[in-house]
């Protein structure tokens, strides 16, 4: 998979780049399609909740169709974060605080969230299956009151443009897809998911759907489940859940 496999079209509003994306799927396009807006007015964030969009920051949709065996699927998120990791390390200063992922795919500064990456699928009328990955940067703006610390590029100087950064995206996402392999390159994605991970041996709480569980974050399996250890319980293999860590260490406050 090479650069010129990806096509990209910009708009200046759309209501969400995911839908747009969906939507584009279900008109036959056959993928490999980033979606960019300058703002979006229906901006989608995980759990049904809304991912406020205004001017400034970067909103980005990709869409696969059928990307990989739906078994091979759970590897992409931490691939995913791999390559806005890579597009916000070329642009950080080298004494910016630490840039680390959590589990699965949230990209932190310092313990501070600067990215959203929410992952829809839909099975499509003529048998195919669609996957849109989509991102948003925070480069100027951060959202108000959230359950989690938030934070902009801007906040650790650094001054870019959503179309540079976007430029960057996408030459890291192709890389990183490369080497993810339709989920066969999954050994490498967890190696380098490994070294750039946000918490490993700490406590911490992982909401589920249905219930929140503590234990210790024993790192990712080579799948990419997240492994809770529970002590005296054994270990807890993690497919899917939001993480919170419970030791506040010094660099959050
Ligand atoms: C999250 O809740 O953390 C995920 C937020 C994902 C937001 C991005 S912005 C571009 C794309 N279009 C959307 O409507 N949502 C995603």
């Amino acid at each position: 998979m090479s650069l010129d496999d990806f096509r990209h079209e910009a708009f200046d509003v759309l209501a969400s780049t995911n839908a747009e994306c969906l939507a584009r799927a279900r008109a036959g396009d056959h993928g490999l399609l980033w979606i960019t807006a300058g703002r979006q007015t229906g901006g989608r964030g995980r759990r049904g909740r809304p991912w406020v969009s205004e001017p400034g920051n970067l909103y980005a949709s990709l869409l696969l169709i059928d990307p990989a065996p739906v078994g091979d699927l759970p590897s992409l998120p931490l691939a995913i974060a791999l390559a806005v990791h890579d597009a916000v390390r070329a642009v950080l200063p080298i004494d910016a605080p630490p840039l680390e992922v959590k589990w699965p795919n949230d990209v932190l500064i310092g313990r501070r969230k600067i990215s959203g990456i929410l992952l829809e699928g839909e099975p499509l009328a003529d048998g195919r299956r669609a996957l849109v990955i989509g991102i948003g940067i925070n480069i100027t703006a951060k959202p108000g009151e959230t359950p989690y610390p938030v934070a902009a590029l801007s906040d650790f100087g650094v001054s870019i443009s959503p179309e540079e950064l976007f430029a960057r995206l996408f030459a890291a996402m192709a890389e990183v897809l490369e080497l993810w392999n339709r989920g066969q390159g999954v050994g490498a994605v967890t190696a380098r998911w490994r070294s750039v991970a946000c918490g490993i041996g700490e406590k911490i709480t992982v909401n589920l759907p249905d219930r929140s569980i503590s234990g210790y974050f024993s790192g990712i399996d080579d799948k990419g489940m997240l492994m809770l250890d529970q002590g005296h319980s054994g270990i807890l293999p993690i497919a899917a859940g939001d993480v919170f860590f419970e030791q506040i260490g010094p660099r959050d406050e």
